[in-house]
């Protein structure tokens, strides 16, 4: 019989296409996700994929009582939990309501597991961990620095409780993190659904190509690296939320009632800023308006990931190539003008 997987956040960009991953894979995932930055449209897209509706609760997830009775209700045997805040910029300027929804949400969700003894949880991390590290590629082992964002400390935070928690509880839980996460499902009936002026560089190339925006700015052309342009490891979200399956069934494999490891989701490969925006050229097939701006604050100069580690534990690696992810992200942006 398949098994119900719990996803908060399951209406947000990485979730919904990691919805799309379970349900190809055999889970029955139920989404709990109060909306507050994803759009209801993202069932209809959902069901359109896999050719049913998916459970929702469109609800804040930081309830215990609502917790308990989901995990109750659809005898939940695991949980991916994506539901956070997760805007850098806006982080720094209300930093409690970060802590408060980002931790708090957190501990909630463990709270009401362990009191229904469900042990297996997959918690969304970021490279952020790493700040700005001396020698990349990183590897799990590269050491965490302090965090340089409120965002980026809520992940980190996250981590140890999580981490502390598995020392003293019966918890299968695994962190991972996410690299730069890009594109949408080739059906493009789901994607990245930015509010506003987005923060993140491709839902701008593409708004831009699609002449919602007049100009990209590149943050910053003098950096110590081969075109002066920061280099990000950019993944394919489909990558990603499969990523998110094999982590689950490695939890579920544990043999040990307590297990804790995190894990770099990234392609194991660096790209500029510069090459991104040439290779989007080459896939829209028009050139892209953009300018070099000054650098933006607490920007990484270099960062990729060291894949290893997921490669052989998780038995999981990157299928999709970059030109893919943008091809993507370019098909789902067209939707909308
Ligand atoms: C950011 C967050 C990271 C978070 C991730 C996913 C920071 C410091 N990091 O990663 O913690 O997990 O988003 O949401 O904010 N760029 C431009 N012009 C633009 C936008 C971006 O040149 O208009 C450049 C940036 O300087 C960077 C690269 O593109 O070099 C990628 O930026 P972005 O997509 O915002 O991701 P990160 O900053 O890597």
């Amino acid at each position: 019989m398949s098994q119900n997987i719990l996803v908060t956040g399951g209406a947000g960009f990485i979730g919904s296409h990691t919805v799309v991953a379970l349900a190809e894979s055999g889970f029955n995932p139920i989404i709990i996700d109060d909306f507050s930055n994803s759009e209801p449209s993202v069932l209809a897209g959902l069901r359109n994929i896999l050719g049913r509706d998916i459970p929702c609760y469109a609800q804040d997830c930081n309830q215990f009582s609502l917790l308990r009775s989901i995990i109750r209700d659809h005898q939940i045997s695991g949980v991916i939990h994506f539901a956070a805040f997760k805007a850098v910029g806006e982080s720094m300027e209300e930093p409690l309501a970060y802590y408060r929804n980002n931790l708090g949400s957190l501990i909630t969700l463990i709270d009401a597991m362990l009191a229904e003894g469900i042990t297996n949880l997959i918690f969304s991390s970021s490279c952020t961990v790493y700040g700005n590290p001396d020698n990349p590629p990183v590897t799990e082992l590269t050491p965490v620095k302090p965090a340089t964002s409120v965002y980026g400390n809520t992940k980190q935070i996250g981590e140890e409780i999580i981490r502390d928690v598995c020392a003293a509880k019966p918890l299968k839980a695994i962190s991972l993190r996410y690299f730069n996460p890009v594109g949408a499902h080739p059906s493009a009936e789901i994607g990245e659904l930015p509010r506003g002026i987005p923060n993140n560089l491709v839902p701008y190339v593409t708004q831009t190509a699609a002449g919602l925006r007049k100009q990209l700015t590149i943050f910053g052309g003098d950096y110590p690296t081969t075109d002066g342009t920061c280099i990000r490891d950019y993944i394919h979200v489909m990558d990603l939320a499969e990523a998110h399956v094999a982590a689950l069934q490695f939890s579920f494999q544990q043999k040990e009632s307590v297990y804790y490891d995190t894990f770099n989701l990234g392609s194991g490969q660096g790209n500029s800023v510069l090459e991104l925006v040439h290779q989007f050229e080459k896939i829209s097939k028009k050139p892209l308006p953009y300018q070099i701006g000054p650098r933006r604050e607490g920007d990484v100069v270099a960062v990729w990931a060291d894949v290893q580690k997921s490669k052989e534990l998780l038995g999981w690696s990157t299928r999709r190539s970059l030109e893919e992810a943008l091809r993507d992200a370019w098909r789902w942006q067209q939707k909308f003008g």
